[in-house]
């Protein structure tokens, strides 16, 4: 059997026993989604947003990018979060990066990666802000766990400095952003950053509505 044909019989399977302890599950979902959280993660296959969250369809709303990246300029991310504001009415979007994230090892680096770099710039932006606090490291998979870290910090505020979110704020919406790391290690997630309200948002990006 292809591994493709498994990943089917996997699923026929899942579908039989969602069914088996819960006859409604499917006819249920099909009408509504109303998640709670928006999880913003990396692609990593290894960090899976609803399995270590424990939980289950319909409960968080996701997207995964390489590094998990908040580009206030990528057409993706910010439908995403728009529909996740604006219509879904969210009242958590996590950022979770991931210790040993190869996007961030990557962007640690010099190597090409062809159109990657393209990408890899966002983290390598990171690295350029915090570069006093990270070239003070010497050990080189210690520097890396930095970086994840500056990276998740960064992108939960490019994400709090998007029209989407102020205004969301401006309106009173309860909505917060968490940052937090994910280790492969140990399974756990650790808290690096809150964000509730456009007061933390550097006076540049404030947007008067
Ligand atoms: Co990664």
């Amino acid at each position: 059997m292809t591994s493709y044909r498994k990943i089917l019989e996997k699923n026929k399977a899942w579908a039989k026993h969602k069914l088996d302890i819960d006859p409604e599950y499917f006819s249920r979902l099909v009408h509504v989604q109303s998640p709670e959280f928006l999880w913003i993660g990396c692609s990593d296959s290894r960090v899976p947003a609803d399995q270590i969250t424990g939980t289950e369809p319909g409960e968080i709303f996701v997207h995964r990018n390489i590094a998990n990246v908040v580009d206030h300029t990528d057409l993706n991310v910010l439908s995403v979060l728009t529909y996740a504001v604006d219509v879904l009415k969210v009242k958590h979007i996590i950022i979770c990066g991931h210790y040993n994230c190869g996007g961030v090892k990557a962007a640690l680096y010099n190597d090409n990666h062809g159109l990657l770099n393209k990408w890899l710039r966002n983290i390598k932006d990171v690295y350029v802000t915090h570069k006093i606090e990270l070239e003070a490291e010497q050990d080189p998979s210690k520097k890396l766990d930095m970086l994840v870290e500056f990276n998740v910090i960064e992108q939960a505020h490019n994400l709090a400095q998007t029209t989407v979110m102020q205004q969301a704020w401006h309106q009173k919406q309860e909505i917060k952003i968490h940052g937090c790391v994910y280790s492969l290690e140990d399974g756990i997630m650790r808290d690096l950053i809150e964000i509730k309200d456009n007061e933390s948002i550097d006076e540049i990006y404030r947007l008067k509505f």
